[in-house]
């Protein structure tokens, strides 16, 4: 048999710990090994699998859109992506009226901070401590913390950090010089850490006040994650600009940039080859029907609050405490959770960290109450 796991080794460069499994099918809310042994996939993907693997509603559509157009270049207009366009505008938090399409979670938070600069002229940003905007010059410029940025300097310049729900450390640092405030609603990589609602809504006001545009990262948060369509649901937040990716495409790597109806772009000044490419936007159009006709914000809201109730993580000696909107979830503990996920492994479950001592969990949004179930037993044993 081949081994796929050497080949990695010799050819590519892993920058991301491997897990000790070569996954070579998915179904639903599992992936599978060459040897056909089932595991959960609690990861999702890193958020990107919501509508677990292989849906079929997805398979259709890239299957049909593959036959007819893969490729369409922005010079010329195209059926599928004009469709997109208007479906995300659609259900879009108000005011947001238009969306430029791109391939990824840091070309979208790209893409906001040049709109952000034009639109007002201004150069300064600021973002949250333990924040995670991407891996890009400028995402990485907007991203906290040090690890990620330190090698790659000088970065950007312009940005500063503040704590999140701390509104006085906001107030200070947003001045005359501010294009954008930049926040994730839940902060995925930094550690699953929601914002206070008080707090946002304090945000919006000040950066209104000031004349900040505000942007809302929803690249993990976004597509039913956290038991709404978009997480700025929950708090009422209206954004200038909001970043998507991950959950959009059902799986195919898309993202897009949403922006307030009135902000222009002029032509020439921002782009992109692949972006808004008919395949891409098929599988998200078809992944878009399928989280609202299948309730799956609903759902994720209720099997988010199904888990948290059957974990009884009060009774968990190892569980310092959980955070949770929908089916994000964060597990803190009171020490480091690399032997924690690895005894998940064991038991076939897939999770990830938050920072040192976070598990994180992103199951797909179609995962089963006996899944479920599954997840809680595991973690019950090994966490108590
Ligand atoms: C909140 C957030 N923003 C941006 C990104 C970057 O997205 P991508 O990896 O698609 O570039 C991520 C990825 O984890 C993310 O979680």
């Amino acid at each position: 048999m081949t081994d796929y796991k050497a080949l990695e080794h010799e050819f590519g460069l892993i920058l991301q710990a491997r897990r000790d499994l070569v996954a070579v099918r998915g179904q639903g809310a599992c992936l599978y090994d060459e040897a056909g042994n089932e595991y959960l996939d609690c990861a999702g993907g890193i958020g990107v699998a919501s509508l677990g693997h292989a849906h079929p509603e997805v398979v259709a559509a890239i299957q049909r859109q593959a036959e007819t157009l893969i490729t369409c270049p922005n010079i010329l207009y195209n059926d599928v992506r004009s469709r997109l366009l208007e479906k995300l505008v659609s259900i879009a938090p108000p005011g947001l009226g238009r969306a430029y399409l791109c391939n990824s979670g840091a070309e979208a938070v790209e893409a906001a901070l040049k709109f952000a600069r034009l639109h007002t002229g201004r150069k300064h940003f600021v973002t949250a401590m333990r924040g995670f905007h991407g891996r890009t010059m400028g995402a990485v410029s907007a991203t906290y913390t040090p690890k990620y940025r330190e090698a790659f300097e000088p970065l950007v310049p312009g940005f500063g950090y503040v704590p999140l729900n701390k509104i006085d450390r906001l107030d200070a640092a947003v001045g005359d010089d501010t294009a954008a405030v930049m926040l994730e609603l839940v902060q995925g990589e930094g550690g699953v850490n929601p914002v206070q609602a008080n707090y946002i809504a304090a945000v919006q006001a000040l950066c209104r006040e000031r004349g900040a545009l505000l942007i809302i990262d929803e690249i993990q948060t976004g597509f039913g994650r956290t038991g709404k369509l978009f997480a700025c649901e929950h708090f009422g937040v209206e954004p200038d600009l909001m970043c998507l990716a991950k959950a959009m495409g059902g799986g195919v790597p898309i993202g897009a940039t949403l922006l307030r109806g009135d902000i222009e772009i002029a032509p020439g000044l921002h782009g992109t080859t692949f972006g808004g490419n008919p395949l891409a936007c098929a599988a998200a159009l078809a992944a878009i029907e399928v989280y609202e006709r299948d309730r799956l914000p609903a759902r994720a809201a209720e099997l988010g609050d199904y888990f948290e109730a059957e974990l009884r993580a009060d009774e968990l000696a190892q569980v310092r405490a959980v955070r949770r909107l929908g089916l994000m979830v964060g597990i803190e503990l009171r020490h480091k959770v690399q032997d924690r996920l690895a005894a998940l492994l064991e038991r076939r479950i897939i999770a990830l960290p938050a920072g040192p001592n976070v598990i994180r969990l992103l199951p797909p949004l179609v995962i089963e109450r006996a899944q479920i179930d599954r997840l809680v037993t595991a973690l019950r044993e090994i966490l108590a």
